[in-house]
């Protein structure tokens, strides 16, 4: 009942018209038949002209990295959710550990652009998870928790379903460590126990949660068999067009 989803976030990378058309026409042949999941590509705000240009009329939708949430005026250096619509993006990664450690984003934040994103027909694509010394104290479930409770603060039943949760334990975030299946799927079955107490049980049969943190085509297959992990967000292996369509092609063909 829930559609997958796997996301390519490229970071700061392929920020150059050149590099992300290269990308992309060697993207789209190997993945246009694909059509039992969602895929999406998150390319650097310097790429979303020519990526969302090139994808018209694929099986691809775009997302932004981040936005602000306020919708205009004085706020140098920021992107408004009207742009990032008005282009045609269809989704936006919110709240990802890189922005939170680094730019130091709070949960609270998070959860004022979680609600723009919303209010402007954007899907927010929210990263939750915990570091390697939470995860070390046992202490995991209780930091997600946290993040959860804020993040998603005040939002409605249907604006919930229309979010996508990507777990992304930091620790396994560009360090070639992956969580386990398991490992993943315990707290995948976390979250949507979460989402049952604080929603209610039809939204947490709804709402979609990857698993994202080193997927690479040769472990996403096992990341993918797993009940609760409906997708993932990939961040390196999603640099190259034949990696990435490997593990849309393991999404695509894995029994969710
Ligand atoms: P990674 O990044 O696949 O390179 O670990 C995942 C992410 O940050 O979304």
């Amino acid at each position: 009942m829930r559609r997958p989803i796997i996301g390519g976030n490229w970071k700061m990378n392929k920020g150059l018209p050149s590099e992300a058309t290269d990308m992309l026409k060697k993207l789209i042949p190997l993945v246009k038949n694909i059509d039992n999941i969602d895929i999406v590509i998150a390319p650097p705000y310097t790429t979303l002209i020519p990526v969302i240009n090139l994808t018209k009329n694929t099986n691809i939708m775009i997302a932004a990295q981040n936005m602000y949430f306020e919708e205009k005026g004085a706020f140098t250096g920021e992107i408004s959710p009207i742009f990032l619509k008005e282009l045609g993006c269809s989704y936006v990664i919110l709240g990802h550990s890189e922005r939170r450690d680094i730019l130091k984003e709070t949960d609270e934040i998070i959860n004022k652009k979680v609600k723009k994103a919303l209010n402007f027909n954007l899907n927010p694509i929210v990263c939750i998870g915990e570091h390697l010394i939470e995860r070390e104290a046992n202490k995991a479930k209780e930091f997600i928790e946290k993040q959860f409770r804020i993040s998603f603060k005040d939002l409605s039943d249907e604006e919930l379903q229309k979010t996508v949760i990507a777990y992304e334990p930091i620790w396994a975030i560009g360090t070639g460590r992956t969580a386990t299946p398991e490992q993943a799927e315990e707290i995948h079955i976390f979250i949507r126990d979460l989402i049952a107490s604080s929603y209610n049980s039809k939204t947490a049969k709804v709402v979609r949660i990857q698993y994202g943190g080193s997927i690479k085509p040769s472990n996403a297959k096992y990341i993918f068999k797993k009940e609760n992990i409906d997708g993932g967000l990939v961040g390196g292996a999603s640099l190259q067009a034949e990696s990435f369509s490997e593990i849309v092609k393991a999404a695509n063909d894995s029994p969710f």
